[in-house]
């Protein structure tokens, strides 16, 4: 995969600010890094990547969606491990006080990169002998007085309620919740294993220096899926289905390769057949939100980088303007955290399995990616550069994930087309659709505004349309247009939309 471009990633952040799609939290009080707002545009495309994920990872596999508290006692982070184990290593300068991740400032530096130092996984004073061996300096002042690597928790801390030392934390992850809630759902829906609950939410973590615009924020929005199963049978049901279809992995030494899941399966790349039908689910996904198959793949994870309650993590990554970034990690979670919490909190987590007559606490694989990331990831390889054919910049969303369905103008704002075009308007959006009135600039300009941000099909109300009660829909991706009655407008948008056309149909 190609290597970082930052002059891309500037652009696409300027354009992102521009025309809506996002706005540097508090900007007004200067912007806190780390925290990023999601304007009407760039809102419309997150929720419309959430409903995606619900339909896909949630409601075609007949799973339950819940949404659970971002606030959580002490108790429950105690017991997760995340409360100890959820740090990274933090080194500061002596002399200008600044801090950093002590990993990612080693990893900017040339020798480091030269020598491929592994860096995932060390110790602080490991690191700190690194930082002394490449003799590293601040990156701030520049001077080579850093201090020794320490351990910084990255939970977010407060107080719940009046009382003094009751802690709470913004919780790091919204898996903690579906743990928590599992043993209700399962009796309340008589459930049996397997069982997947997910959900939509956001995750808070004090990162030491976030970066990278959307990549790493300090308030971010999660999908994840917990899949429950009884560790005595980790087959899917799917699994034959897809077992001749590929994954495509990164090979750990710069290069890829396409691997058969099966194969995938056989050779440990993946634990389990429930694991490998979720990985698959996520390539899907990915396919249908624009990102093409030769920008992302699939990284087993070296056990050093495992977290410590995983028994076997597949990253995906993306290559992006920033570099490869990691957009969702699997892991399977084994019964840790089920263990975990029935430990600490004495509740009976088993479930009785009719078979064996046996109490099971179930294992648990979590797909769980980011929704933010995700997002720039569409913004990155959507993007298309003005060319001969189209004089402006422009994204080439799926139609499935544009910021709206369509763009509705008159051609002129007199003689009763805008009134006609607002009428249409009016019952696009009674047809469920996300329409836009505008009637300003020419429009020539208004389709090049639609464009920018990616809107699918623009619809014109010109004066041949007050005599045929119809309009025309331009095309994005070519330009074209084709004339429809205004009767069937909504239906042949909606079925586009479906299609996922972005260019005109051939003429009967
Ligand atoms: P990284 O190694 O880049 O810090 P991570 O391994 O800590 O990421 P996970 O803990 O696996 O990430 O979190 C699952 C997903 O949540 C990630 O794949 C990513 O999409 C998202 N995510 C995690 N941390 C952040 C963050 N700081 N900002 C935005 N998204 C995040
Ligand atoms: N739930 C996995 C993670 O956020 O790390």
């Amino acid at each position: 995969m190609e290597s970082r471009n930052p002059g891309k990633a500037e652009k696409l952040m300027d354009i992102a600010i521009r025309r809506s799609f996002l706005i540097p939290s508090s900007q007004i009080y200067g912007s806190p890094a780390g925290f990023y707002d999601y304007g009407p545009v760039g809102c419309a495309i997150k929720r419309k990547l959430e409903d995606l994920w619900r339909r896909e990872m949630l409601q075609k596999e007949g799973f339950h969606e819940i949404e659970t508290s971002f606030i959580l006692p002490q108790a429950v982070l105690k017991a997760s491990g995340h409360a100890d184990n959820f740090a990274d290593p933090l080194v500061a300068c002596n002399s200008c006080k600044s801090k950093f991740r002590a990993d990612h400032l080693l990893g900017q530096l040339p020798q480091v990169k030269k020598d491929g130092v592994q860096l995932s996984g060390l110790s602080p004073s490991e690191l700190s002998g690194l930082l002394k061996k490449y003799k590293a300096s601040c990156p701030q002042c520049k001077k080579e007085e850093l201090s020794d690597v320490g351990w910084f928790n990255l939970m977010f801390s407060t107080n719940i309620g009046p009382i003094e030392g009751n802690t709470g934390y913004f919780r790091p992850e919204t898996a903690q919740g579906i743990f928590l809630d599992y043993i209700r759902i399962i009796r309340n829906y008589g459930s049996r294993l397997p069982i997947g609950i997910g959900q939509v939410g956001k995750s808070a973590r004090n990162e030491i220096s976030p970066r990278q615009g959307l990549i790493r924020m300090r308030e971010f929005t999660q999908m994840e899926l917990e899949y429950f199963f009884n560790p005595s049978d980790s087959t899917h049901p799917k699994f034959d289905s897809i077992k001749d279809q590929t994954l495509r992995f990164a090979d750990g030494e710069g290069g890829y390769f396409e691997i058969k899941i099966s194969e995938a399966l056989e050779k440990g790349l993946v634990p389990n057949q429930i694991m490998a039908y979720l990985l698959w689910k996520q390539k899907m996904l990915y396919l249908a939100i624009g990102i093409p198959q030769s920008k992302f793949a699939f990284r087993k994870m070296p056990k050093e980088e495992t977290p410590h309650y995983s028994r076997g993590n597949v990253d995906m990554e993306v290559e992006t303007s920033y570099g490869i970034i990691e957009t969702a990690g699997t892991a399977y979670r084994t019964d840790y955290d089920l263990s975990q919490h029935s430990k600490h909190s004495k509740a009976d987590l088993t479930v009785f399995d009719e078979e064996t007559k046996q109490k099971v606490l179930a294992h648990v694989v979590e797909p769980s990616m980011g929704v933010d990331r995700m997002f720039w990831c569409v913004l990155e390889h959507c993007f298309r550069e003005k060319s001969p054919q189209k004089e402006w910049d422009w994204f080439d969303f799926p139609p499935a994930i544009a910021p709206y369905h369509a763009w509705v103008f008159p051609l002129m704002k007199k003689d009763g087309l805008d009134k006609k075009a607002r009428e249409i308007e009016e019952k696009l959006r009674e047809a469920g659709l996300s329409v836009y009135y505008q009637d300003s600039g020419s429009i020539g300009k208004r389709y090049a505004r639609a464009d920018e941000i990616g809107v699918p099909y623009c619809i014109t109300i010109d004066y041949e349309s007050l005599q045929n009660d119809d309009a025309t829909i331009r095309f994005r991706n070519d330009g074209k247009q084709i004339r429809v009655k205004a009767d069937g407008l909504a239906e042949r948008i909606s079925k586009y939309v479906k299609e996922g056309r972005t260019t005109a149909p051939e003429p009967a």
